[in-house]
């Protein structure tokens, strides 16, 4: 392995440079210049290195995780509450999706609050930041921009400047000097992580590190950081739709499965604290082959419509086109019906849609997904104000879901007055009022007599 070059930093102006001088060639400033050390191995693994000696778990004190909310409660509920102090974030999505504008945001927020924030930028120069800053309306003095690529520099600079919060947008253009590989490789992504875990825990101050998951290779860039943050947050949406979605997939303060709903405007995310509102709209029953499904994302409920089209197909191999849902699962279901509720689909293409640009993975959606299908095929309409909410099994039974109740409860409050459901773990459920209708079934092909 080669040794890792040296490297000098001015203490007045933070510039880097690969020799020693008297006097730094930036500022101007004499004897300012100091070596970095270069990191030694533990600066890998993300791990501090001064551990106390191991205490029983019951002698831990317990004081209770001083968390400071941002003031953005869509961002707040996926933090689990809020932000936690001295914890590393990363913060993946595709380019353009909105990283840098939420953060932006959260920083503004912050700031009002009387917290100080470092922006880091290593993508947009400080005149396109403060462009897009006018743009979302963010005028506090507590918002720092340092624009450097340099992980020596910013952590000099956040020892000097003790911000509350560091933002670093992106972790893909933050770079070692001290490291040999190239900015942007494997090694340089790990190792400033574990700088920036470092930082976070020793200093107390709160990182938000910037990931692009691009589907050309950088995927594995963020998804290799995974273990090595306290939080990770994607941010998810289509582009050419306006909703986005926040989504916790790792979280070692708070749980995981929440998910924050944002629309991107001109004047940048406007939270959306109702999304059953954005992902259905009235109560159905107009057309064939739509249905209404109620997704449960962490502690939430949702409302929202799955469509289908069925069309009859002219290759040899019909097509399917699954948007929201995976599309394997759609085999399987079509598959199901076909098998076992006699609704022949091998000779249609099939296309199948959620509504608003939502990604769904629970199997709950199993029932409003084959209902919307078995709609549009039979030409006949889920009646107005049905929710449709269960497992299919390969049996084309109806599985019971977790947490009837609540999903029932949102059903509800938008209006919906009956459910198809899973006659089993039907037993003990109360409907949420007194005229709505609970529609239990055993099997998928007698669910499909509620068609009308
Ligand atoms: P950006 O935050 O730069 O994305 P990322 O940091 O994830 O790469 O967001 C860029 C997109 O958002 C861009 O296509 C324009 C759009 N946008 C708006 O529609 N309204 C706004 O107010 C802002 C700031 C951005
Ligand atoms: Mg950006």
């Amino acid at each position: 392995m080669s040794k890792p070059r040296k490297v000098f930093s001015c203490s007045a102006c933070g510039a880097d440079f690969a020799q020693w001088m008297g006097r730094c060639p930036r500022c101007g400033e004499w004897n300012t210049l100091e070596e970095d050390r270069a990191p030694s191995a533990r600066v890998h693994t993300g791990i501090r290195p001064e551990r106390e000696a191991p205490v029983p778990i019951t002698a831990i004190a317990t004081a209770g995780l001083a968390r400071c909310e941002c003031g953005l409660p869509e961002v707040d509920r996926v933090l689990g509450g809020g932000v936690v102090p001295g914890s590393l974030v990363l913060i993946g999505g595709d380019p353009g999706v909105g990283k840098s504008t939420l953060m932006l945001q959260v920083s503004q927020s912050l700031a009002a609050r009387g917290q100080r924030i470092l922006y880091v930028s290593g993508e947009e120069s400080p005149t396109q930041l403060k462009l897009r800053g006018e743009r979302l309306g963010v005028k506090s003095d507590n918002i720092l921009v340092y624009s450097e690529v340099t992980i020596e520099s910013i952590r000099r600079q956040i020892g000097l400047i003790r911000p509350d919060l560091v933002i670093i947008d992106s972790i893909q253009a933050v770079f070692s000097a001290v490291q040999d590989s190239p900015p942007g490789s494997m090694s340089q992504i790990r190792h400033t992580a574990g700088v920036c875990m470092e930082i976070a825990k020793g200093e107390g101050v709160t990182i938000f590190v910037i990931g692009h998951v691009t589907k050309d290779g950088w995927i594995a860039g963020p998804k290799m950081l995974e273990h090595m943050v306290d939080t990770v947050l994607y941010f998810e949406g289509e582009h050419s739709g306006a909703f986005r979605i926040l989504r916790a997939v790792k979280n070692r303060f708070g749980p995981t499965g929440e998910i924050g709903v944002f629309e991107m405007q001109d004047t940048g995310l406007r939270e959306v604290q109702d999304p059953s509102s954005i992902f259905v709209h009235g109560l159905g029953g107009d057309v064939p082959g739509s249905a209404v499904m109620a997704t449960l994302e962490g502690s939430r409920a949702i409302v929202a419509e799955v469509q289908s089209l069925v069309s009859s197909t002219a290759f040899s191999q019909p097509r399917r086109i699954a948007m929201g849902i995976d599309t394997s699962r759609l085999n399987v279901l079509l598959a199901v019906l076909e098998k076992r509720a006699g609704v022949f689909l091998s000779a249609s293409d099939v296309v199948v849609n959620v509504a608003g640009g939502m990604k769904v993975i629970e199997p709950a959606c199993d029932l409003a997904v084959a209902m919307a299908v078995a709609s549009g095929t039979l030409d006949r309409v889920v009646p107005r104000g049905t929710v449709c909410i269960g497992e299919i099994g390969l049996a084309g039974e109806l599985r019971p879901v977790g947490n009837m109740e609540a999903r029932l409860r949102e059903a509800s409050r938008m209006g919906f007055t009956q459910a198809v459901i899973p006659k089993a773990g039907s037993e003990s459920l109360a409907p949420p009022r007194r005229d709505f209708t609970l529609r239990p079934f055993v099997l998928i092909g007698n669910a499909l007599s509620v068609l009308a």
